[in-house]
This record gives C-alpha cells, sequence and structure tokens, in this order.
C-alpha cells in the first residue's frame, strides 16, 4: 500500500492513484485534516458517484471537517449557500439563475478580452528572457478574467490579485491571513453588488441580480455567494490548468513541438483537443468534490455507511486503462476523451467555456511568442502544491530568448 498525502504524493500521485484503481478503488482514509473519507478512483465508479442523487453536496448535516468545500477560511452561513453546496431542489433554483447570466454567449462575447489581458501579461516578461510562469502568467490571468467578467473595475482588480494570492499559498485552512483574505472580498463584492443594484451594466454581476425564473431573483447574500464562488471555483482552477499544461509541454518536447507547428499553421483544432487531453492528464482539480452518503450504499462492491464522506479523485479516475487507452501517455491529438476534469452530473462545471478559452488563448499565445521556451530547473526540483483539492505548481521558472 503506498503512502498518500506524502511529499513524493504530492509530486506524482499517478502511481499511488494506479496502486488504489487496482486493488482497493473505493479506499477509506484519513485525510491530512484527520478527516477520514472514501476515496473513489475508478473511471466507471468516479463517474456513478459524481451523479449519485444519495450522495449530497451538503455538508451542514453531516459532521465536521474543514476546508470541505475547498474555500480556505469560509465559515460564515452566507458564504456557503453557493452551488457546490447544496443539492436539488435548491441547486436546480440557484443553478438556472446563474445559467441565465453565466451563458455561453457571454463568455464568447469575452474573447478579446482574454487575449488583450493575456497578450499584457507576456509584455510584461517577454523582454526580460526570463520569467516564473506561475506567477507572472498562469496566476494573474484568470483572476483578471474572472474580475472583468464580473465587473470589478479595474483600479480595485490588484486588491484582488492580493486577496487571491494569499488564499493561494496559504490555501487548505483557515490561518489569520487567509480568513481575513476571504472577509476583505466577500465584503467588496457585497459592496458592489448594492452598487450596481443601483446603477446595472454589461458585466456578470449586473446580469445575476436581473436574472429571474418565474419572478423568482438572487437575494443579494446568494448573488454574492455567487460571485465569490465563481471567482473562487473559476481562480485557482485555471492558474493550474495553464501552469500544469505547461509543465507538461516543456518536459514532452515532441508533444510540445506538434503543438507549436500547428499553431504557427493557425490551426485550432490540435489547440482545441490539447486542451481537453491537459485536463485529464495533469488536471487542476484533484480531490475537491466532497460529497456525503446519505443513505448507506455500495459503491464500486464497498458498502458506504450514511453521513460518511465521498471524495471522488477525479485525477486518478481520468488515468483508469479500463477507460482510457494508453492513459499515462499525453496524447495531444487524442478523440475518445471523456475526462471528468469538469466533473460531470448536476455540478458540471458552470465556467468550463471561460477555462477554455483562458487556456486555449495562453497556451498558444506564450508558444507562438515565446518559441524557444525552455524549464529553467530540474523537474525534480519543482515544488507543488501540496493539497488534497487541487494540483499545481508553486512556480515554473522558464528561461526564452528575449522579445
Ligand atoms: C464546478 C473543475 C474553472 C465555476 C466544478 C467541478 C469541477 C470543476 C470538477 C465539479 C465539482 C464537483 O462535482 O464536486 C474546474 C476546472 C476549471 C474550472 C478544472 C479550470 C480549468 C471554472 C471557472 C469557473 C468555475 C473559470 C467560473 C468562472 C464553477 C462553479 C461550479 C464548478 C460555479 C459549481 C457548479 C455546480 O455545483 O453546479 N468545476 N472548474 N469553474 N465550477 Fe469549475
Amino acid at each position: 500500500m503506498p503512502e498518500l498525502f506524502t511529499w513524493e504524493f504530492a509530486t506524482n500521485p499517478y502511481p499511488a492513484y494506479a496502486w488504489l484503481r487496482a486493488h482497493a478503488p473505493v479506499h477509506r482514509t484519513t485525510l491530512p485534516s484527520g478527516v477520514e473519507a472514501w476515496l473513489v478512483t475508478r473511471y466507471a465508479d468516479a463517474r456513478q458517484a459524481l451523479a449519485d442523487a444519495r450522495l449530497s453536496k451538503n455538508p451542514v448535516n453531516h459532521g465536521a471537517g474543514s476546508g470541505r468545500t475547498g474555500i480556505p477560511g469560509e465559515r460564515s452561513a452566507d458564504l456557503m449557500t453557493h452551488l457546490l453546496n447544496i443539492d436539488p431542489p435548491d441547486h436546480t433554483r440557484l443553478r438556472r439563475l446563474v445559467s441565465k447570466a453565466f451563458t455561453p454567449r457571454r463568455v464568447a462575447l469575452f474573447e478579446p478580452r482574454v487575449r488583450e489581458i493575456t497578450d499584457r501579461l507576456i509584455d510584461g516578461f517577454a523582454g526580460k528572457g526570463e520569467a516564473d510562469l506561475i506567477h507572472d502568467f498562469a496566476f494573474p490571468l484568470p483572476i483578471y478574467a474572472i474580475c472583468d467578467l464580473l465587473g470589478v473595475p479595474a483600479e480595485d482588480q490588484d486588491d484582488f490579485r492580493d486577496w487571491a494570492g494569499m488564499m493561494i499559498r496559504h490555501g487548505g485552512g483557515p490561518r489569520g491571513g487567509v480568513a481575513r483574505s476571504v472577509k476583505k472580498m466577500r465584503s467588496y463584492l457585497s459592496e458592489l453588488i448594492h452598487r450596481k443594484r443601483a446603477d446595472l451594466a454589461d458585466d456578470l454581476i449586473s446580469d445575476l441580480i436581473r436574472a429571474s425564473d418565474h419572478g423568482e431573483h438572487l437575494t443579494e447574500n446568494e448573488a454574492a455567494a455567487m460571485a465569490f464562488i465563481l471567482l473562487f471555483a473559476g481562480f485557482e482552477t485555471t492558474v493550474n490548468l495553464i501552469g500544469n499544461g505547461l509543465y507538461a509541454l516543456l518536459v514532452l518536447p515532441h508533444q510540445r513541438a506538434q503543438l507549436q507547428s500547428s499553431i504557427a499553421l493557425g490551426e485550432t483544432a490540435l489547440l482545441a483537443t490539447a486542451v481537453e487531453e491537459l485536463l485529464r492528464y495533469d488536471g487542476p482539480v484533484e480531490l475537491a468534490t466532497w460529497r456525503y452518503a446519505t443513505t448507506s450504499i455500495t459503491l464500486g462492491g464497498q458498502s458506504v455507511a450514511a453521513g460518511d464522506p465521498v471524495l471522488v479523485v477525479l485525477a486518478a479516475a481520468d488515468r483508469d486503462p479500463d477507460r482510457f487507452d494508453q492513459p499515462d501517455l499525453l496524447d495531444l491529438a487524442r478523440r475518445d476523451n471523456p475526462h471528468l476534469g469538469f466533473g460531470h452530473g448536476i455540478h458540471y462545471c458552470i465556467g468550463a467555456p471561460l477555462a477554455r478559452l483562458e487556456a486555449q488563448y495562453a497556451l498558444s499565445a506564450l508558444l507562438q511568442r515565446l518559441p524557444d521556451l525552455t524549464l529553467a530547473a530540474d523537474p525534480d526540483d519543482l515544488r507543488w502544491r501540496g493539497g488534497l483539492i487541487m494540483r499545481g505548481l508553486r512556480q515554473l521558472p522558464v528561461n526564452f530568448s528575449q522579445e
């Protein structure tokens, strides 16, 4: 039985996941927080669990434990009322309302802004010959993008960058600085919603205020919780998709050359399958999929008692050889790729179109403008954030010819 949650595991969890899939596919373990939970590692079981209505998302009635939602420092009852923490019928109502505001059309109209933000960030380091692609690129891009989309004024966006930086650096526990950052973000968003209500604009927060369903609107608290979860769920995930994706391309030169030449030819098909494959191969979300059994159930042949926490390990399911051909191979042109990187079922990621847009443009702009990027560290020396929730690098130092 491999040891879980060690430094080696944080660096490369895939051998441990292969062992679990083969020998203990629904495995009870003690998390570093002390909470006992079931880990689900096979693709078929994972997909079933994500869509199983007997597994509830609502932590309120299901015992203690910290960091369940993946939101460090999150404690206040009103912030808890967000999509990732509720079940139908409340989930159905809130999801319908937010879907009216956060439409694929709004995301598509946002493409020029994503290009501007990306290009501006690359301008910031292209003349230097070196950069940390997490700090200088993957980290700020999603925070500026989601702030823009929500309608946070440009002059306030650096505050979000600071608060988000605090959360990402110290994520996983409600430490003082993190709790303060969450509080500041929350009160800023409440005030912003209050102001926007009086002066609706063309942005997502205004659309959240406008959205109605059979005469029902979001309350101000619900709108604040919704804006917060969009920021929170859409931020570190996207940082890690871009960071993990760039890392994979830097250490696998053949795949990277294939993508680079396709981008140079102006093709988009390989870029689209590449982002899906990077989500499968080394996706951002490892365990952020808390659920609680509302009754005793059988999962992958294992009995799970009522009240037990169940964590679907997306990163393990997406390397299952029973579902994917040569799962440990990064095949950027992979066609049959129903990965679970964005989840599955009623909680399927609502931000997937935005994440895809950001990742596709980020990879293509960077590889095009800095074609000779090389990793400026030994891969073994790179540090992964040892969180259970997300998988991502702390730094990604690179060298390149100055632009
Ligand atoms: C849900 C992954 C980006 C907002 C989810 C879930 C996953 C996921 C796995 C389901 C969790 C579960 O079932 O327990 C990702 C990844 C992203 C990403 C890998 C980037 C690469 C975004 C973005 C946004 C967003 C950009 C918003 C701006 C949400 C929300 C939910 C969600 C609100 C909850 C939906 C619900 O419960 O109905 N995401 N996400 N995500 N995501 Fe994302």
